[in-house]
């Protein structure tokens, strides 16, 4: 059991072999909806496919059941991989993962989950709703009701106007758009999303945040993946940051994000930056007709002398607060480890040049 996830004060984890969750009077029962004990993979690369490359090091993660949970990472640091290792795609090297209590290769599992791949790849000459007809039939929606689930979801996504469309006529968004109606079109419990927000204008990205709310609202468990940090830190109960195959940091977005860093951001009308300010250790900057400085709070009284002395109007001051991007920065740090494996790494690749492999 890990110690990440015990939460105290009436909750009681069962583990996955026991009883699904449910309410009992005032103790809360939380089932893991997904497990992942120290899975690993790596892939062999290079010329001849000898060299093995870690793209995921042994990750163990808890995912509570009804929870949203954001999957955090740059390009290539093993989120795909994490969600195709899940979903049976691949194979781990190391390692294995429980889902809704079942193991990952149990049939009755797939009823149960829904998945939005990074690229999702469809038979183009069908129209949206044939697609999603097929999907149905496939994932065993029963066939009384198939169709008004499908024109339910194609509304949901926003596709109704061209549900009669090939797709090959469809854009990257739209195609996206008939990914996510594929992934909850059999009503899952728990849904995988990789990167759902990616190809989608502003609109429909706000579409896919209100969708996620929506199943959160019906007690689905939603784990996601996704760089774009604002809708992490707008939709996540939790998340977890990973990096170059290794899993960085664990936390609830609400924990990560309601402390302060000790500074201030006040804001005024002035043409340029009053000279005294930069002496108080602030970071200003001008737009417009206003400056935005941000200072030590220890500061905040001198500053404001400042402005009063030198007729300045103040329009806002505020405390600096924490927010995802700084935790997500900050554990993106190369450890020292990190630095010396980048060092012998590059060293390899000269060697191998070298001898012209
Ligand atoms: N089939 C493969 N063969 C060799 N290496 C692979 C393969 N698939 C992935 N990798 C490597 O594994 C690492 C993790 O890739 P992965 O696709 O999981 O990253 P990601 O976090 O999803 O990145 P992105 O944000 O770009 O989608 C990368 O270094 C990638 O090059
Ligand atoms: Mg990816």
């Amino acid at each position: 059991m890990e110690s990440e996830n015990w939460k105290p004060n009436f909750t009681i984890r069962f583990n996955s072999t026991q009883t699904p969750s449910k309410e009992l009077g005032s103790s809360r029962i939380i089932m893991a909806a997904i497990e992942i004990l120290d899975l690993e993979k790596s892939y062999l690369v290079g010329f001849w496919r000898k060299r093995p490359k870690l793209a995921l090091r042994p990750l163990r993660l808890t995912v509570e059941e009804g929870e949203v949970f954001g999957f955090l990472g740059p390009n290539g640091a093993g989120k795909t991989t994490t969600l195709k290792l899940l979903m049976g795609l691949v194979f781990p090297t190391a390692g294995t993962a429980r889902i809704l209590g079942k193991e990952l290769d149990d049939p009755a599992v797939k009823s149960q989950i829904g998945f939005l791949p990074e690229q999702p790849y469809f038979y183009d000459h069908l129209t949206a709703r044939e697609l999603l007809n097929y999907y149905g039939q496939l994932s065993g929606v029963p066939a009384k009701g198939r169709a008004a689930r499908v024109e339910q979801m194609l509304e949901r996504v926003g596709l109704s106007g061209s549900a009669s469309v090939q797709l090959r006529k469809f854009s990257k968004g739209m195609l996206q758009r008939v990914g996510l109606a594929q992934a909850i079109l059999h009503d899952p419990k728990l849904v995988f999303l990789d990167e759902p927000m990616s190809g989608l204008d502003p609109m429909g990205r706000r579409e896919v945040r209100d969708l996620i709310q929506q199943l959160r609202s019906e007690g689905k468990t939603v784990f996601f993946s996704t760089h774009i940090l604002s809708d992490a830190e707008a939709l996540c109960d939790r998340v977890a940051v990973i990096h170059q195959g290794e899993l960085r940091g664990v936390g609830a977005v609400a924990d990560l994000t309601s402390g302060t860093q000790g500074k201030i951001e006040i804001i005024f009308y002035a043409a340029k930056v009053p000279a005294g300010l930069t002496a108080l250790g602030a970071v200003a900057r001008i737009s417009g007709d206003m400056v935005n400085a941000v200072l030590p709070e220890e500061q905040q009284d001198a500053a404001l002398e400042l402005l009063r002395r030198e007729r300045l109007k103040l329009i806002s001051l505020a405390p600096v607060r924490n927010s995802l991007e700084e935790y997500y920065i900050q554990r993106l740090q190369p450890t020292d480890v990190e630095k010396e494996d980048e060092e012998d790494e590059a060293r390899n690749e000269e060697n191998r040049k070298g001898v012209g492999v």
